[in-house]
């Protein structure tokens, strides 16, 4: 296997041999290719895309560049949910405890920030103390005792995709179907789960921007889960707007915090949310459908039992509990900055957008710009106004926070760009889109 030669191959629009890219990925995971010619192949095949054939046998190296972890000594049908990124999109963060106090095991492999999107990881790690960085030992224990664990790829669980998903996000590869299926069913697979739901999001602030992408991302997915005895589940999500108001990683815990006191129901991340908890529910069996479900996972949020597990949560991997309780404690959490509306805003807002927001939300220090960056972990913003919502000159639109005073001015300006005003409210349309499984796909509401 001589990289350069898979390169040209790549560029001149030719298929690699399954053996080649087997070979590829054990070799760039030892460190055997550099980030340059990994960086080189990624762009030729982004450009020139990947057969299905090579993607599955993408996914399977990944998958197999590390331990594929066998938990069936452990009780319970254990589910997990993974999304394809968005901005603002803290539903793990929600969802998760909300399962696991129904009494479904949830573990959980997540992303950093990618693109323009934030990750889990990245979030998690705004609470003081939290490590997602468990041994694989840890990781079962703290599922055997809790039902709850959430961590990111390691040195022995898909390794491959921890590396390629940090050069993608800084080198522009990140748009590719068979990129994005590899990277998230190869981590999702090796974790050892019986079952897997998906946020396939789709829109401007999405990386599948079209409605046709977005459906054949998800069949690809739940194409591959299905290939592996692993029922999967896609939501489709409308990610044009962000998804609530806090973009960027401790303001994004702060609200996932409220969310699960109650603060945002019937809010359209709640709607995400609870879909996707009745559908992880019903997977793990302790629900018969996904509508009953939906209705065990809001009591769960109603009672404080999934605010609860949240903070057992926070506490076994390391983190500060009370910051759960008292979230402005924390260092940080003082809005630093402004935005108001300029003076010929009037009426309502009427667009917000997603993809702008995200990029400032990075620009700030929320993401990476190269692979060596650190990111500012109360780097962020939460909307005072969301799309719909009436609006005045002067009026606050956002507050920034984060330790980059130097970039706030432009990030307001950014901020400030991503609003379009006008005299009529906009028709509300529904954040749930459809859903796909083995059935199809069927109208969800
Ligand atoms: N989430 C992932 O884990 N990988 C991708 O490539 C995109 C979203």
């Amino acid at each position: 296997m001589t990289p350069a030669r898979l390169i040209e191959a790549k560029r001149d629009g030719r298929a690699l041999a399954a053996d080649d890219i087997r070979a590829l990925i054990a070799a760039y995971t030892a460190g055997d290719v550099p980030d340059y010619q990994m960086s080189a192949l990624l762009m030729a095949g982004f450009l020139n895309g990947f057969s299905d054939s090579e993607a599955a046998a993408l996914t399977d190296a990944m998958l197999h560049s590390g331990r594929v972890l066998d938990l069936s000594a452990l009780p319970g049908t254990k589910v997990d949910k993974h999304s394809t990124g968005g901005v603002g999109d803290k539903v793990s963060l929600i969802l998760a405890p909300i399962v696991a106090s129904c009494g479904v095991p949830v573990p959980m492999i997540s992303g950093r920030g990618l693109g323009h999107t934030g990750g889990t990881l990245d979030k998690l790690e705004s609470i003081p103390g939290f490590r997602t960085d468990l041994s694989l030992t840890e990781y079962k224990a703290q599922l055997d005792e809790l039902g709850i664990v959430l961590i990111g790829q390691t040195d022995d669980l898909a390794p491959a995709d921890r590396k390629l998903y940090a050069l993608r996000d800084v080198t522009a590869t990140v748009e590719s179907i068979p990129l994005i299926a590899a990277s998230i069913m190869s981590k999702k697979l090796a974790e050892g789960i019986d079952a897997l739901t998906l946020d396939v999001k789709c829109g401007r602030g999405a990386f599948m921007k079209s409605e046709a992408d977005a459906r054949a991302l998800a069949e690809t997915l739940v194409g591959i889960g299905t290939a592996h005895d692993t029922p999967t589940v896609a939501l489709m999500t409308r990610m044009d707007v962000p998804l609530g108001c806090a973009v960027g990683n401790w303001p994004e815990v702060v609200e996932s915090i409220a969310a699960l006191r109650g603060a945002h129901d019937d809010t359209p991340l709640m709607t995400v949310t609870y879909a996707l908890a009745g559908e992880m529910l019903a997977l793990g069996g302790v629900a018969d459908t996904p509508d009953a479900g939906r209705a065990k996972a809001r009591a769960a949020v109603a009672n404080g039992q999934a605010l609860d597990c949240l903070r057992t949560l926070v506490a076994a991997q390391g983190g500060d509990p009370s910051v759960i309780d008292d979230p402005d404690a924390r260092p940080g959490s003082a809005p630093a900055y402004e935005v108001t509306a300029p003076a010929d805003a009037s009426g309502y807002v009427t667009d917000l957008d997603a993809l702008a927001l995200g990029w400032a939300a990075v620009d700030l220090g929320a993401g990476r710009r190269t692979k060596e960056d650190t990111v500012d972990p109360t780097a962020g913003f939460g909307l005072e106004h969301h799309i719909g919502d009436s609006v005045a000159p002067g009026a606050c639109l956002a507050r920034i926070y984060g330790t980059h005073t130097d970039r706030m001015d432009a990030t307001a300006a950014s901020i400030r760009e991503a609003f379009t005003f006008g005299p009529e409210a906009p028709e509300p349309s529904n954040v749930l889109m459809a859903r796909y499984s083995d059935d199809g796909w069927t109208s969800v509401a």
